[in-house]
């Protein structure tokens, strides 16, 4: 709301237009001068810490989605300012997702056939893609306003990334001004900063000479130098960028995948020359073993091949699942494989107790990396039995002292393909999975039908409760700077920090301050000024996003992309908490409501509504909430959506669309789809042979809307 002056209420900023957006941030501009004298020159704050802060924290927002904002006189410094210890945050104004991976060929014609199937086109109707390869480097956004580069952010999370444009504009690849004629006002285009081969071999040695850090591959090599936060040490680094994506358009760049290319080398970028149109799977699978015979000379590293179909009108009716678009795929390589000893099996007990078996490898170099470990997955994984003790067909258990074939693709776990039984000594003995927790002896117990066995202990098991602090302070939840695993394993033994649960790290500084002996700054690895950095980036975080604080919880099921359905739908952690409250598993009205979030299944539902009834864990979450000021949810709408926020329940036969393209529009343009009609149902969209859905509506008096009327209302 503008005019507000505690910087409380950012829900609605993200839908600001530019003019508001400008004017909201004069507004907060002014209020954040103003307490700086106050503060500074009249020693007499106006603000308390918490609300400047946060009035902050709106001003970066609205300058990560309108540079232009981002002047030099914006409090918030961004602009000719010291560097800073980090990089400052932008929210993407389209997400930058990432793509759903396949192996095998027959995943190809899956895809084919699941976009006719989603779009309704038959077996025979033309279907075009684009092949290209799949740069391994890291994605970066690049945002244009009238031809001139403003801003230059890495994807980040997806929908917020790192501001790094200083470093950009020294990578000659990246064009500044834009090139030729037409250039749309607004451009945002994406693509790969990469490290050629030979650039990355040099920059090894020159690192290796002056004594300087050395990376793995060129992958690292390029992040860590396009992370830099003295953009003269990346200028130095040779980056590259391909250019292949993008994201806002004030205009659109062709009506094609291939012909967007084209233009994007028009404007200027290098676009990859292996890039092809192709008229259906057997053309792209074609495309994929060109590409993968070229490989070895190419001069980077590229790790598969992506299709996208071609038509921008039908990737825009395919549109995106939660992190992924339909109407693309990476098709990665095989995974490169090596054989080594396995030479011992260790157990780790994970924030949910789970008993992860992990091998320990004579280490052995696979596709350029080290690998020393390598997941077993479960007990019947090493058994290689299934989980009513039968044994699977081909699968050989696995002993300590085997040989073992690891493999690893892209930047997954090592994981084993093989053992050679051939080479198995002859005193090696079938591995017996514990039965007690090896860290605190407590039992270790398998549901019915779970492979994973857990440990009983809960938050009285150290293992457990270090690792959920480890998940609390990590990048996607807390992210507290300078509270990373090392510095939890230490506060957790430590007789006077004891952070022993999460609500624990926002009373560190008091327990450190009430401590006259071994305070934190006098400690090794400690000073004067990484400990006031530490307290103050803990101080930060008692103002934090719903949907990071739902995901730092640690709930069982419960990752990124579902932390931010439940936030989305519930939009403040109070209707989060008293729904959850209220909720009994697999029935009734609050069970009903989370379990019709798209994404939400039984499963997960449960695991939500245990974990809030389970005392002793609701206390922990109760008392760490009694730390925070919780931000809600700003979901992305599209402004002028008329169905933002409603209620929609399709029925009947659909017939310009089909029933999964017409859900996903819908939750697209913020709606939410239900499967049944209830009191709270805005719309019902009937098509041909609607049957008791209908007569649900006529009953509750929910709007009854037929296919055209649907379509005229979304637009
Ligand atoms: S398209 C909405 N094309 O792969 C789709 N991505 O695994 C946007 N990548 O985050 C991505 N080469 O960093 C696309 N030719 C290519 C790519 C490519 C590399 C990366 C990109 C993305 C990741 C997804």
């Amino acid at each position: 709301m503008a005019g507000n002056d505690t910087g409380e209420e950012p829900k609605a900023d993200a839908a600001l237009t530019a003019v508001e957006a400008g004017r909201l941030h004069a507004e907060l501009s002014r209020i954040v001068t103003e307490a700086n004298r106050a503060y500074f020159a009249e020693d007499a704050p106006i603000l308390s810490d918490a609300d400047y802060d946060a009035i902050k924290r709106r001003l970066l927002a609205l300058e990560g989605r309108f540079p232009g904002l981002a002047t030099s006189e914006s409090p918030t410094g961004q602009v000719g300012a010291a560097p800073s210890e980090t990089f400052a945050k932008v929210r993407h104004a389209v997400r930058m997702l990432s793509l759903e991976n396949a192996f095998e060929d027959a995943e190809i014609t899956d895809f084919d056939d699941r976009i006719r199937k989603y779009l309704g086109l038959g077996a025979h109707a033309p279907l075009a893609f684009t092949a290209e390869p799949k740069i391994d480097g890291l994605s970066l956004s690049l945002r244009y306003e009238n031809g001139r580069l403003v801003q230059a952010a890495t994807r980040g999370d997806g929908e917020t990334g790192e501001n790094v444009t200083a470093n950009a504009r020294t990578i000659a690849d990246i064009p500044d001004p834009l090139q030729g004629a037409d250039i749309p006002a607004v451009l945002e285009v994406r693509g790969e900063v990469y490290m050629s081969h030979a650039d990355f071999a040099a920059l090894n040695a020159r690192q290796q000479a002056t004594g300087g850090k050395t990376f793995a591959n060129p992958r690292n090599a390029a992040a860590g130098s396009l992370r830099q936060l003295d953009p003269s040490i990346t200028a130095a680094r040779p980056l590259k960028f391909f250019a292949y994506a993008w994201g806002e358009t004030s205009a659109p760049l062709a009506a094609s995948q291939s012909g967007a290319i084209a233009r994007l080398q028009e404007l200027g970028f290098q676009t990859n020359d292996l890039t092809l149109r192709a008229e259906g799977p057997a053309d792209l699978l074609a495309a994929y073993r060109r590409i993968e015979a070229g490989r070895a000379t190419l001069g980077y590293d590229i790790d598969g091949v992506v299709y996208k179909v071609d038509d921008l009108a039908l990737q825009a009716r395919l549109g995106f699942r939660s992190t992924t678009p339909r109407w693309a795929i990476a098709h990665k390589f095989p995974a490169q494989l090596a054989w080594t000893r396995l030479e011992a099996i260790d157990i780790q007990v994970g924030r949910t107790g789970a008993l992860s078996p992990v091998a320990r490898l004579l280490p052995v170099t696979v596709g350029g990396v080290v690998v020393q470990n390598a997941t077993l997955h479960n007990e019947d994984y090493i058994a290689g039995r299934d989980s009513r003790g039968e044994a699977i067909r081909g699968a050989k258990d696995i002993r300590i002292g085997d040989w073992v074939q690891v493999y690893r693709a892209g930047d997954v776990i090592p994981k084993i393909a093989d053992v050679d039984l051939s080479r198995r000594p002859a005193d090696a003995v079938p591995y017996e999975f514990p039965r007690l927790c090896p860290e605190c002896r407590s039992d270790a117990v398998r549901e019915p039908g779970d492979s994973v066995r857990r440990c009983t202990g809960g938050m009285s098991c150290p293992a457990q409760a270090v690792e959920k602090l480890k998940h609390f302070v990590s990048r996607a939840a807390f992210d507290i700077e300078g509270l990373g695993a090392k510095q939890i394993e230490m506060f957790f033994d430590d007789p006077v920090l004891r952070v022993r649960e999460p609500a624990d790290i926002f009373t560190l500084a008091a327990r450190d301050s009430a401590n006259p002996l071994q305070k934190l700054k006098n400690r090794d690895g400690f000073g004067e000024r990484s400990v006031a950095n530490l307290f103050r980036a803990i101080e930060e975080r008692r103002t934090i996003p719903l949907n990071r604080l739902i995901f730092a919880l640690g709930i069982r099921h419960v990752g990124e992309t579902a932390a931010q359905l439940l936030a989305n739908h519930y939009r403040t952690w109070e209707a989060f908490e008293s729904t959850m409250t209220a909720a009994t598993a697999g029935s009734g009205p609050e069970w009903q409501d989370l379990t019709d979030i798209n994404g939400v299944g039984s499963v997960l539902a449960a695991s939500v509504v245990t974990t809030f009834h389970q005392e002793a864990e609701r206390a922990m979450i109760d008392r760490l909430v009694a730390h925070l000021t919780v931000q809600p949810a700003v979901p992305r709408v599209v402004s002028g959506s008329a169905i933002a926020g409603k209620t929609v329940v399709f029925t009947g036969t659909l017939e310009k669309m089909t029933r999964a393209e017409a859900k996903a529009r819908a939750e697209a343009l913020g709606a939410r789809v239900a499967g049944s009609v209830s009191a709270r149902t805005d719309f019902l969209v009937a098509g041909p042979g609607a049957g008791s859905k209908a007569k649900d509506a006529a009953r509750l008096g929910v709007r009854v809307l037929d296919e055209d009327e649907w379509l005229a209302l979304i637009g």
